[in-house]
């Protein structure tokens, strides 16, 4: 570690030890404006971190080791194209996907900027065709369902968002996500869909993932078969299958090797990685709900978080805080965990994506440099939304007696506005951050007592819609960034996942009733001979 960076982890530690015994109540006593000088805005989106567990010094010693780790240089590197995904070979450019201006940005020499815009521009016409009605299926009628087959990064965001904009999503067309591999999840989707009228939608940047091509298998099987049921017409499955099939993939060849129409291909680059791709032709099935504008919309509030991260100084910074806050939680305060709470019923998705975003690019111990780090770097992210999580696990966060932050994301207009909900709603949220910070440390009996000392940021949108929710997308996605550069990770690798994804394939053919791979552990073993005397009874 070059010295400024262990001197900067080591000035934080010792400023934790001295901070020790002042109470969240004692910071607040201390000074009135701590909520005017400890909260931010970047357009009409309110950060409150003055319930986080710091002071002025606090903020400079982190500003401190976000300078010494180089947040700023490695920023400017993602932004230039460069291949900072250095394990990988690849640059990272999901910043490039949102980009509103035609500045060229160039990845080995080539503008990559009208490639993206190309791919938009045939979004475009695809969802006009099919959201008006005009794009038909195989027997001529329109379609009135997308089903998205997907998982992991090409299906988390695009799902989330359909579900955080369903006020404005199209009025009869249906918009479905089936990722597991359990048929649990395909076979109750189609018994209820019409094969005239469904368009499948295959997202997978490699076209190799498992869980993907199986439900495309059989949700092909299941369309063709529809089409021509009496197994002598093929110019029905030809039909079927060239409109009502899609790809989005970084691998085309792939997927017109699996039999997909070229021309209903949609593509990204592999500067794209799979959980920033929300942006790319992966939220197509999203496009299909809310429209290509409000897409557009969506694109445009992410790019004002780009720019806004590019130019704001540390303390106006919302990526870079959130960063530090929670650096300063997890490594220095050794919280090994945080709760994000949105109080929205419409964002209860937001946590399954983030926990991707957030646990897929930084729960690593090993650093760039190869060696071990020296201390944790992403705690666990869980969630779900309030009020049902405190109706559920807030006792924890009240009384368990552990450290576990909490990010509270509040709308201050509703999306779907009836009287009394949302006011009580807010009363809730609020409530929540307050008691977590101040608890009742003197209640009577003691089994009534909340320490309080819970540190929690809240987030305010003004209002549910797709400009707002990009910009806070966007906020989460570069301050996942810049903790990676400050633990020394490579945020864009996901090498963790590979190790189990080999087994599977190894194991299958003794799951099927073949031979035992040589070699495995009784466990393993004892797991398998158990299932295939169960599934033979
Ligand atoms: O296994 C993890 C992962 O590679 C994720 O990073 C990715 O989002 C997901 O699988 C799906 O991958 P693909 O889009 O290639 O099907």
């Amino acid at each position: 570690m070059n010295p400024p960076l262990a001197a900067a982890w080591q000035a934080l530690d010792a400023h934790a030890q001295a901070l020790r015994g002042q109470s969240l109540r004692d910071l607040f006593a201390a000074d009135a404006t701590r909520f005017s000088r400890h909260s931010l805005h970047v357009g009409e989106l309110l950060f409150d971190y003055s319930k986080q567990w710091v002071t002025d010094e606090t903020l400079v010693l982190l500003d401190n080791l976000a300078q010494a780790a180089d947040v700023a240089g490695w920023r400017e590197r993602m932004f230039a194209g460069e291949k900072i995904n250095e394990s990988e070979g690849r640059a990272v450019l999901h910043v490039a996907l949102r980009q509103r201006g035609d500045a060229p940005v160039l990845v080995d020499g080539v503008d990559v900027i009208p490639e993206v815009r190309a791919t938009r521009a045939r979004m475009r016409k695809f969802c006009e065709a099919v959201r008006s009605g005009q794009w038909r299926g195989y027997s001529g009628e329109p379609i009135r369902t997308v089903v998205n087959l997907g998982i992991g990064g090409s299906d988390l965001g695009p799902r989330m968002v359909t579900a955080a904009l369903n006020a404005i999503g199209h009025p009869t067309l249906a918009i479905h996500y089936v990722a597991n591999l359990d048929a649990a999840d395909i076979a109750p989707t189609l018994e209820a869909l019409d094969p005239r009228t469904t368009l499948f939608i295959v997202a997978s940047k490699t076209f190799t993932t498992i869980e993907t091509l199986t439900n495309a298998a059989t949700a092909r099987e299941w369309l063709l078969a529809n089409a021509d049921a009496t197994g002598d017409n093929p110019k029905l499955r030809q039909l079927a299958l060239a409109r009502q099939f899609v790809a989005v993939s970084a691998s085309p060849q792939t997927a017109i090797d699996f039999g997909v129409n070229p021309e209903m291909i949609f593509g990204f680059a592999d500067w794209v990685g799979g959980r920033f791709s929300l942006w790319s032709a992966v939220g197509l099935p999203l496009a299909l709900a809310i429209g290509m504008d409000a897409f557009e919309r969506l694109l445009d509030g992410a790019a004002a978080m780009d720019e806004h991260f590019r130019s704001a100084p540390t303390r106006q910074n919302l990526p870079l805080m959130m960063a530090l806050l929670g650096v300063w939680n997890s490594s220095v305060r050794g919280a090994g965990a945080y709760a994000l709470v949105p109080y929205s019923q419409s964002l209860r998705l937001l946590p399954d994506y983030l926990q991707q975003l957030e646990m897929e690019s930084n729960g690593k111990s090993i650093g760039r440099d190869g060696e071990p780090l020296a201390r944790p770097a992403a705690p666990v992210l869980w969630g779900n939304a309030g009020t049902n999580a405190q109706h559920a696990w807030f006792q924890l966060l009240h009384q368990g007696g552990r450290l576990l932050p909490v990010d509270f994301i509040a709308i201050a207009e509703s999306d779907y506005p009836l009287p009394d909900h949302h006011e009580r709603l807010l009363a809730n949220c609020f409530a929540q951050s307050e008691a977590l910070a101040f608890g009742n440390p003197d209640a009577e009996p003691a089994y009534r007592r909340c320490p309080g000392n819970q540190p929690s940021s809240t987030f305010v949108l003004p209002r549910l819609d797709p400009y707002h929710l990009g910009l806070l997308l966007a906020a989460y996605e570069h301050k996942t960034l810049a903790q990676g550069v400050i633990w020394g990770i490579n945020p864009f690798d996901q090498w963790g996942v590979e190790l189990g994804k080999k087994l599977a394939q190894r194991l299958l053919p003794a799951i099927e009733g073949g031979a035992l791979p040589a070699g495995s552990d009784s466990s393993t073993g004892g797991l398998i001979a158990h299932c295939r005397a169960v599934r033979a009874r």
